[in-house]
Order: structure tokens, then sequence, then C-alpha cells
């Protein structure tokens, strides 16, 4: 399977951008290694691929993704030096809790969407069960990926990423900030939606989004054997840029092209859904993308120009179309 066409960042045409051409040489590795890991061989200790999991796995983690979280895995460990392999991996195992998540956000029993990387949502393509056991099984696998010791020489720093990660992706995570963001539409009150206020909304997205985009610049320190400063410098950036990556997912949804977001859009005010939209207004919310990519900027201060691509990351992020 090469690389898909549908990559948002093609469309960018950045040909000129370093951001840009780093972003792609990372997303078109890591379709390289997914497409290795979940070959349709059975791996040892396995007893088999069922073919049509392997290919729901396949086509919810292959399908054109913008690889950003990979990106921020594989820049913050070269802040270190990390051998790139490292990171990609790390990067390969990120991405597929992150797409996991998106199949099954994209349940008819959560947002119940058609279209996700401008392709049938893998429910739509293959039916519910399979779009949760290929979701399920790309969970299981990302943690498959981090206990290898490919992924890492020093079994100390896998299980650091282990822990770090499963943090991160579950009930204090993303998992939990899923759940948050239905109970917010009310949907478990029947009294309608809750009507959060901004530090409710910025926790739940902290959760829901923010926890893997923190994990994945945390990672890169991990893997680099970061001082405690660097890694707070880190951890500091990534929490910032996973605020600022979900209010342009909301903004998206409130003014972007379905074309190229490659998802319907103007859905989340009709769900009902707590967004930083709803509690700000749109202006509001570009203006604390503003500040957001100030305090990203500002967190990496202490790398000095060698945070650069870092830092047009979180413009990038501020500025999306896709
Ligand atoms: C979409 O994530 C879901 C959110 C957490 C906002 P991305 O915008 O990173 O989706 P892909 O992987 O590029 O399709
Ligand atoms: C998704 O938030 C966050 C996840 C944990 C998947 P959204 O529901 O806004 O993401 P999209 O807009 O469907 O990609
Ligand atoms: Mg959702
Ligand atoms: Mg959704
Ligand atoms: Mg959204």
């Amino acid at each position: 399977m090469g690389t898909p066409e549908g990559r948002g960042t093609k469309r960018m045409n950045g040909k000129n951008s370093p951001f840009l051409s780093h972003l792609d040489a990372t997303a078109k590795d890591v379709d390289e290694l997914l497409d290795r890991l979940l070959s349709p061989t059975a791996a040892s200790g396995e007893l088999s691929r069922p073919a049509r999991l392997i290919e729901a796995m396949r086509y919810s983690s292959l399908g054109g993704g913008k690889r950003f979280r990979p990106f921020l895995i594989v820049e913050s460990a070269a802040l270190f030096q990390v051998p790139r392999l490292h990171g990609l991996l790390a990067g390969a195992a990120l991405e597929c809790v992150h797409c996991y998540s998106l199949v099954h956000d994209d349940l008819p029993a959560m947002d119940n969407d058609e279209l996700r990387r401008g392709q049938p949502t893998a429910h739509r393509k293959f039916d519910e069960a399979t779009a949760i056991l290929a979701g399920d099984g790309l969970l299981t696998f990302a943690f498959d990926i981090l206990s290898r010791r490919e992924t890492h020489p020093d079994p100390a720093i896998r299980i650091e990423l282990v822990g770090a990660l499963a943090r991160a992706a579950g009930l204090g995570g993303m998992v939990g900030g899923q759940m948050l963001d239905l109970a917010a539409e009310g949907r478990f009150s029947g009294n309608g939606p809750q009507r959060l206020g901004e530090k409710e909304v910025r926790m739940l997205q902290a959760m829901k989004t923010g926890a893997l985009l923190r994990f994945a610049c945390e990672a890169g320190g991990m893997l680099g054997a970061a001082t405690p400063q660097q890694r707070k410098a880190l951890e500091r950036y990534g929490s910032a840029v996973g605020q600022a990556f979900q209010i342009a997912d909301d903004l998206l949804d409130l003014e972007g092209d379905p074309a190229l977001v490659g998802k319907s859009t103007g859905k989340d005010a009709v769900a009902g859904k707590a967004t930083m939209v709803g509690v700000l207004g749109g202006a509001g919310a570009k203006a604390r993308l503003k500040e957001l990519v100030s305090e990203a900027e500002q967190a990496l201060a202490p790398f000095g120009s060698g945070a650069a691509i870092l830092i047009e990351g979180a413009h990038f992020v501020a500025d999306r179309h896709m």
C-alpha cells in the first residue's frame, strides 16, 4: 500500500516550507513502518491475523492522516539527537492509538460520522463490529510496538513510554475526555446540552485531544533522556499545541472546507458539542489560538534555534485548513 492520495499536506503545496517537508517525510516513513508492521502475516506469538480485521486496521491507519503526532515525537526527539527510527516507531505506536480513537469517535454511538480523511468511515466501509474490533486491535498494537527492542534499546525507557501512553490514552486522558465530550451533549441526562464554561471546556479538550499531543512531545524527551527542565519545556509546549489543535479543529467544523478537511463540517453546534468556539465565539477562539502559539514559542526558548521546526509546527496547527 503506497502513500495515500488523500494526504492533506500534499494539497498545502508547501514546497518551500521546511515544516511541510519535515511533516511529509515523517508521514511517508510512518506509512512505510505501519505498512510493514500491519502485514497480513502473523507475528511471532500470534496465531493468525484474520483477513477482514487486518484489512480494517490497515484501512483505518493507512488512510492519509497528517501524521502530526509522529512529527512531534520525531522532532522533539531530534532535539536530543535520538536515532530517527526510535522516534518513528514511537510515532507509529501513537498513530495507532490516534487512529483507533478516530474509528471509535466516528461510530454511530459516538459522533455518527460517515466521512473521515475523505473516505467512508470504518464502520461504513466495513460494519460496526469490525470497526470496533479494528479500533481495539490498533490500541493494543500500539503497546506491542512500544514494547519492542527496536523502539529503544533501554527497557526502562520503553516502560516509561508504555506507562505514559497508557495514561494519556485512557481514563484520565483521551478516553476520559471523550466521555466528558458526550456527557456535555446531554446524552446521559436527558436535559439537553450542559453549556460548560471555559474552564470546563479547557479540561475536556486537554483530555480528549491534548493528552495525546502532549504525550508526543514528552515522548521525545523520554527517548532522548532529557533533563527535568527540558522535559518541563516540552510538556509546556505540548500542552499549548494540544489546546490549539482542538480549537483549530472546532474552527474547521465551523468554517472549514469539507473537501480539504476530509470530514463533514457544521456538526458540532447541531450536536450540542462543548467547544471553545461555543464558549468564546469564532473571533475569540482565533485570538486564543494566537496566545497559545506564543505560549508554545516561549516554552521552547531554552532550545534556541534548534526548535525552529517545532515552532513552525505550532504555527501550522493554528493556521491549518485541514
Ligand atoms: C482529528 O485529528 C481529531 C482530533 C483530535 C481533533 P487530526 O486532525 O490529526 O486527524 P488526521 O490524523 O490528520 O486525519
Ligand atoms: C475528536 O474530537 C477527539 C478524539 C479523541 C478522536 P472530534 O470529534 O472533534 O474529532 P473529529 O472532528 O471527529 O475529527
Ligand atoms: Mg468526537
Ligand atoms: Mg468526531
Ligand atoms: Mg471535530
